[in-house]
C-alpha cells in the first residue's frame, strides 16, 4: 500500500498550513498504516527551529486516537523519529544544499540507486517560483520520481495564472505536478461522481426536465482574524468559489467519464468548465462582514488594523451560473460563501420541480442534500402519506448521515488522502492546467470589475448573521422555493 524510502519535504514547514495541515495528514496516513517507517520528512524554512520545536508547535495539531495509542502507545514519538527539520533561505543555494545534504545522508543510509521525492509547497507567491527553481536545479533526481505538490493560490487572474504555469512548466512537467484544492480530498466531495452515476433514480433525474436549481454553499462562522492584510488582496470568490466550490459545481454538472482514470474524469471536467456562461455582473449578491449586532461583540472586517481603510474587499458573495448544454440549459446554478456567518456549514442542495398538483393539493418538492461537513450526510426530502388513517402527506426524508451509518470506518481528512494519492502517483483529485486557466477565465472579468474603478459597494451584514439581508430574495429570484409549511424537521436546519 505504500512506497518504502520515500523523501518528503515540506517547505514552509514553520508555517500555519504545514503545522495544522501537511505535518498532522503525514502523522494521520502514519498512524493509519498508509506511510511507511522508512519514510523520511524534512520540514524547510527560513525560522531557526530545532527538531524539537518544531514538534512542540505541530504536536497540539495532531489527531492521537484512543485505538491508535492501544495499539502503539509510541506512535507520537514513532512518527517524529522520521521528521527533521533544515532552516535555510529560500532565494540562495545555502540551505537548499544542507538539505540535499541531509537527503544524500539518506540515500547512501539506505544503499538507494535513486530516489523517491514528493515537495510540498506551503508557500507564500512571493517565494514559490524560486524554490521551485533551486529544488529542480540542486534536489532533483533525474533518475528518481519527483513529484511536487504545490498550494493556491494559482496566481490571482487568468494572466498571471498564465505566466506562473508558463515558468513552471520548464521545471515540472504535468505529471509531476500536483495542484492542490483540498475540497477535491473531503469525503462527500469525493462521493458525488459516484452518488450521481451509481443510483439510477439520481442519475436519472439529473437534469433540467427533474431540477429546478442548485445551490452549493460554503458558510463560515469566523471572519478574516489575523490574516485580514493577506485576505484583502484575495477576496472570498478567489479564497474559496473560483476554487473548491467551482470543483464541486465541476463534479455535479459534468457528464459521465469514460472510466475514473484522472485524464478521464478531468477531460470531462475542463469540457462542462467550457460550456459554462460568463457570470453575469449585474447578477451577483455581494457582502462584506461588519460588526456583531447580537451583543457579541465581534468586529467588522474593517476594524482588522491590517486591512486598508475603506477597502472594499468582499467577504461574501452570492453568483449564479448558467449552463448552455442539453443537460441544464435554464437551471440556475446559485453558488455562495461568506465569511463570519451565523453558522459553519458547507453543502449542496439540489431542488426539484414540484409534482404536478392533480392529486395533491400541497405536497413539497424534493430535495437532494449533500452535506459535506460537518456531520457528512446525503438526505432527500421526500413525501410520504402520514401513517395512519388519513390521506394526509407528510414531507419526511432518506437519511444516510454517515455517522449513524458508518460507524467503524475512518473517514481520512483531505490532506490525508491527498497526500497520500500524491504518494502513489493518482492525479484524480488534483487540478490540470487546462481546467485551472478555463476556471481563471470564468471568474477575471467578474474580479475585475469588482477590483476596478467602478466597483460596487459591498452590503453590510453583521458578523454572525445569515449574510447580505437580500439574500432571501436573491435565492428566491433563481427559482428556489423556501419550503413553507413547518412540518419537516431533518436534525439540520433548513437553508436560509
Ligand atoms: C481555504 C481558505 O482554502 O479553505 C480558507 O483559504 C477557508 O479561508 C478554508 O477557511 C476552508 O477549508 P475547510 O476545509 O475548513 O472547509
Amino acid at each position: 500500500e505504500f512506497k518504502e524510502n520515500t523523501v518528503i519535504v515540506i517547505f514552509g514547514a514553520s508555517g500555519d498550513l504545514a503545522k495544522k495541515k501537511t505535518f498532522p495528514a503525514l502523522f494521520g496516513l502514519f498512524r493509519e498504516g498508509y506511510l511507511s517507517s522508512t519514510t523520511k520528512i524534512i520540514g524547510y524554512a527560513r525560522s531557526k527551529l530545532t527538531d524539537a520545536k518544531l514538534r512542540a508547535n505541530i504536536e497540539p495539531h495532531l489527531n492521537i486516537t484512543k485505538e491508535s495509542l492501544a495499539r502503539n502507545p509510541n506512535i507520537v514519538n514513532d512518527f517524529f523519529q522520521l521528521v527533521k527539520y533544515v532552516s535555510g533561505p529560500y532565494d540562495t543555494e545555502e540551505g537548499f544544499l544542507q538539505l540535499k545534504e541531509e537527503i544524500d545522508t539518506f540515500k547512501i543510509k539506505r544503499n538507494l540507486n535513486n530516489l523517491n521525492q514528493l515537495f510540498y509547497l506551503a508557500l507564500p507567491p512571493d517565494v514559490f517560483l524560486t524554490v521551485a527553481k533551486n529544488i529542480k536545479h540542486l534536489i532533483y533526481d533525474p533518475h528518481g520520481i519527483n513529484r511536487i505538490i504545490v498550494e493556491k493560490p494559482f496566481g490571482k487572474d487568468l494572466e498571471s495564472a498564465r505566466e506562473l504555469q508558463k515558468n513552471l512548466a520548464p521545471l515540472f512537467n504535468e505529471r509531476e505536478l500536483y495542484r492542490i484544492d483540498h475540497y477535491l480530498g473531503k469525503e462527500l466531495v469525493k462521493n458525488i461522481l459516484q452518488l450521481r452515476f451509481s443510483n439510477t433514480f439520481l442519475n436519472a433525474s439529473w437534469n433540467k426536465e427533474n431540477i429546478q436549481s442548485i445551490q452549493i454553499s460554503f458558510k463560515e462562522p469566523f471572519g478574516t482574524e489575523g490574516r485580514g492584510g493577506y485576505f484583502d488582496s484575495i477576496g472570498i470568490i478567489r479564497d474559496v468559489m473560483q476554487n473548491h466550490l467551482l470543483q464541486i459545481l465541476t463534479l455535479l454538472t459534468m457528464e459521465r467519464p469514460i472510466s475514473f482514470d484522472p485524464e478521464a474524469v478531468r477531460d470531462e471536467k475542463v469540457k462542462i468548465l467550457k460550456e459554462l456562461a460568463t457570470i453575469n455582473q449585474k447578477d451577483i449578491l455581494i457582502g462584506q462582514y461588519g460588526k456583531s449586532t447580537d451583543g457579541t461583540d465581534k468586529p467588522s472586517y474593517l476594524d482588522d488594523e491590517t486591512v486598508p481603510k475603506g477597502s472594499k474587499c468582499i467577504t461574501y458573495a452570492a453568483l449564479t451560473f448558467k449552463i448552455r448544454n442539453e443537460r441544464w440549459d435554464g437551471v440556475p446554478i446559485i453558488m455562495r460563501a461568506g465569511k463570519a456567518l451565523n453558522e459553519g456549514k458547507v453543502e449542496i442542495r439540489i431542488q426539484y420541480k414540484p409534482v404536478p398538483s392533480g392529486i395533491f393539493s400541497d405536497v413539497e418538492r424534493n430535495e437532494l442534500v449533500i452535506r459535506v461537513q460537518p456531520d457528512a450526510a446525503v438526505y432527500m426530502k421526500f413525501n410520504a402519506k402520514k401513517p395512519g388513517l388519513s390521506n394526509d402527506m407528510q414531507l419526511t426524508d432518506l437519511d444516510l448521515t454517515y455517522s449513524n451509518r458508518f460507524k467503524d470506518f475512518w473517514i481520512p481528512e483531505a490532506y490525508e488522502v491527498l497526500i497520500r494519492d500524491a504518494l502513489l502517483g493518482d492525479h484524480s483529485h488534483f487540478v490540470r492546467d487546462d481546467e485551472l486557466d478555463v476556471s481563471w477565465g470564468l471568474f477575471t472579468p467578474l474580479l475585475e470589475y469588482l477590483e476596478g474603478p467602478n466597483a460596487p459597494q459591498p452590503e453590510i451584514y453583521p458578523y454572525g448573521s445569515r449574510g447580505p439581508a437580500g439574500l432571501r430574495a436573491y435565492l428566491e429570484n433563481h427559482d428556489f422555493v423556501f419550503h413553507t409549511k413547518g412540518s419537516y424537521n431533518w436534525p439540520v436546519t433548513r437553508p436560509d
